[in-house]
């Protein structure tokens, strides 16, 4: 048995029970080191852990697989949820496995920016740069998100397309600087939040960072809050 579980967004607090369990019984837990770590905790002592960086992937998932096709029941841990800017590793353990494998949701990031902000989900649109290959189609993309007077949850891409890149490419592509956005970093653990208009944002970030960029207009749930007051 093999399942790919999201681990939540830092605070090992914020690891769903059913998560916890199958970490309790496993024999590998397998991840990124960062991943593992939120999680050190939740793992029996007598598990083997196997952890892994960016260039050793492929051979550490070909290990984990191959314990997992001789009987071990494996679990590989990925940040957040594993449905949001996790599925080019989710399709790499499948590829190493050659099946499709079972996942775990978990509490992304994502949402977590949704609460602190207070933003619904209904108005807002998720959208991740953090991958490989062309990200064109979702820079425009969340033009179109932002002229559609829908807030955006960002996630940046650490080695070229970070807070103050996006920021940028929106003005440059006609968005009005005058979007409020929130960029908060570490959330659940050592949380920093930087909050100002897009035009303004020019400052540098950790990799632990996502942003929240506001509709201009007041979205439906707002009107009806400032109706009822
Ligand atoms: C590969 S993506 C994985 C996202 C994850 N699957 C999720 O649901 O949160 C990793 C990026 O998510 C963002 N991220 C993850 N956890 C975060 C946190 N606690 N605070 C801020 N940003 C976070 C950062 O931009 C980080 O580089």
């Amino acid at each position: 048995m093999i399942s790919c579980i999201g681990v939540g967004p830092g605070d090992v607090s914020f690891l769903t029970q059913k998560g916890a369990a199958l970490l309790a019984e496993a024999d590998v837990v397998a991840g990124f080191d960062a991943v593992v770590k939120v999680v050190e905790t939740a793992i029996p002592s007598n598990s083997q852990v196997i952890t892994m960086g960016y260039k050793d992937q492929t051979d550490k998932l070909a290990e984990v697989a191959a314990l997992h096709h001789q009987g071990k029941r494996c679990v590989v841990v990925f940040m957040g949820d594993v449905h949001f800017s996790g599925f080019q590793y989710l399709e790499r353990v499948e590829r190493a496995c050659g099946h499709v494998v079972e996942t775990l949701p978990g509490i992304s990031s994502a949402q977590v920016m949704a609460s602190r902000g207070r933003v619904c989900f209904d108005e807002t649109t998720f959208i991740t740069f953090h991958r490989r290959g062309d990200i064109e189609p979702f820079m425009r993309h969340l033009v179109h998100v932002l002229n559609d007077g829908r807030n955006a949850i960002v996630i940046p891409r650490p080695w070229d397309f970070m807070p103050k890149d996006v920021a940028r490419y929106l003005v440059d592509s006609g968005v009005s600087s005058d979007h409020i956005v929130e960029v908060w970093e570490n959330l659940t653990v050592k949380e920093a939040k930087w909050t100002g208009k897009l035009g303004d944002l020019t400052g540098d970030f950790s990799d632990m960072s996502i942003m929240l960029v506001r509709a201009l207009c007041p979205m439906p749930s707002q009107l009806e809050a400032a109706a009822t007051k």
